[in-house]
């Protein structure tokens, strides 16, 4: 059990990792309260939530549009809630990103937590105070930054996810490992088993691992200006191929990660061992595939990267597990290695 704090100069945020999310009553305000989640969630776990108010979702990604707000902003007015209220996320890193956003800009902003349900959101998307929506299929490019008081990852949550949203959630785990913390590399080597099995205990220490990592990034660098762009690792060409071929963003993080390493040691930054480490690790989960894009695609798609600055952009290249550098390349740059790396497949 751990208490992570998350402390961006303005505000504090508490990550418990490893509790059981139904203590989450404790933290809650005594009134005022209401409750954001997904169909899925709600089927699964709403027998367990807290006696309050529930505004429910369809599941996925197509629902973290701006329309959504606007419904959930009319429903959030329609039973009372003011400033002084209370929204609870409960669900992936879809409820959490709209959760977050809605608080944030709902009167001005109200206070939030979230009870974190998916591997992905554990590890990644509910840790950092990055919410929003995305316009049409643009992800996330409507948005802001603004820390939840709470986060609550409950390992055991992640046992009624589907295997392929489970896997989607070990490739950020294992991006973490990759840019910051090689002792996340060595125990998904090591306790392959577990893992797989979903241990709780073991996925405990890894989300602690990762959440601490992402804390201590976000803590120094909340608005990505310099150091949070290393958390892009595999993300430049991952996000293009996850619009593109609709997959899951995970597997889409793991192929980009292929492609940055493959560029890293291709341009002497990363030594062939840990290069084949890497691929190694991505392989063993099962997170490889080919996800090959025309290079026109890839084109387009990145010249709408947010991260792109003019028509240069941050790419994130890996000098050794542990070890990120970022770049600030022509997108042209990028697009040539993307066509040669095709072509030689
Ligand atoms: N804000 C950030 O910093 C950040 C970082 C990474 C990703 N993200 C965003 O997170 C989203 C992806 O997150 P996600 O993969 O959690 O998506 P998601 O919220 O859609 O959840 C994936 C699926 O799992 C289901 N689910 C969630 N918890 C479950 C549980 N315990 N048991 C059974 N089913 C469960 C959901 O209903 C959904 O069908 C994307 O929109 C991405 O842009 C945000």
């Amino acid at each position: 059990l751990e208490e992570i704090i998350v402390n961006t100069g303005g505000s504090e945020s508490s990550i418990y990792a490893g509790y059981n999310w139904e203590c989450v009553e404790k933290l809650l305000p005594e009134k005022a309260v209401i409750i954001i989640t997904d169909n899925n969630v709600f089927n699964l776990y709403a027998d367990r939530f807290p006696a309050c108010p529930v505004l429910r979702l369809e599941p996925g990604e197509k629902i973290k549009q701006l329309s959504t707000i606007g419904y959930l902003a009319e429903e959030l007015l329609k039973s009372g809630i003011d400033r002084s209220g209370f929204i609870l996320g409960i669900g992936g890193g879809v409820i959490c990103d709209i959760t977050g956003f809605l608080a944030s800009v709902f009167m001005r902003g109200v206070s939030f937590g979230f009870v974190s349900t998916s591997l992905l959101s554990q590890v990644d998307a509910s840790t950092g105070g990055k919410n929003g929506v995305n316009l049409g299929e643009i992800k996330n490019v409507i948005g802001n930054f603004r820390q939840p008081e709470f986060v609550i990852c409950d390992t055991e949550m992640l046992k009624t996810l589907t295997e392929d949203e489970y896997l989607s959630g070990l490739a950020e785990l294992i991006k973490t490992g990759i840019i910051g913390d090689v002792s996340i590399i060595e125990i998904l080597e090591k306790h392959y088993e577990e893992v797989l099995k979903r241990d709780s205990q073991v996925l405990s220490d890894l989300v602690v691992r990762s959440v601490k990592y992402k804390a201590s990034v976000v803590s120094e660098d909340e608005k990505e200006t310099g150091l949070r762009r290393v958390l892009n690792f595999g993300h430049t060409f991952g996000h293009a191929t996850e619009l593109h071929l609709g997959l899951k963003h995970g597997f889409a993080v793991a192929s980009g990660m292929e492609l940055a390493s493959a560029w890293s040691k291709e341009l002497g930054y990363l030594e062939d061992e840990e290069y084949r480490r890497i691929i190694r690790i991505l392989r063993k989960y099962n997170l490889l595939t080919d996800n090959r894009i025309p290079s026109g695609v890839m084109e387009e798609l990145i010249s709408h990267d947010k991260k792109k600055a003019g028509t240069d952009i941050h790419f994130v290249f890996i000098e050794a597990i542990g070890k990120p550098l970022v770049k600030r390349l022509p997108v042209k740059e990028v697009i040539d290695f993307y066509k040669q790396n095709i072509k030689g497949n």
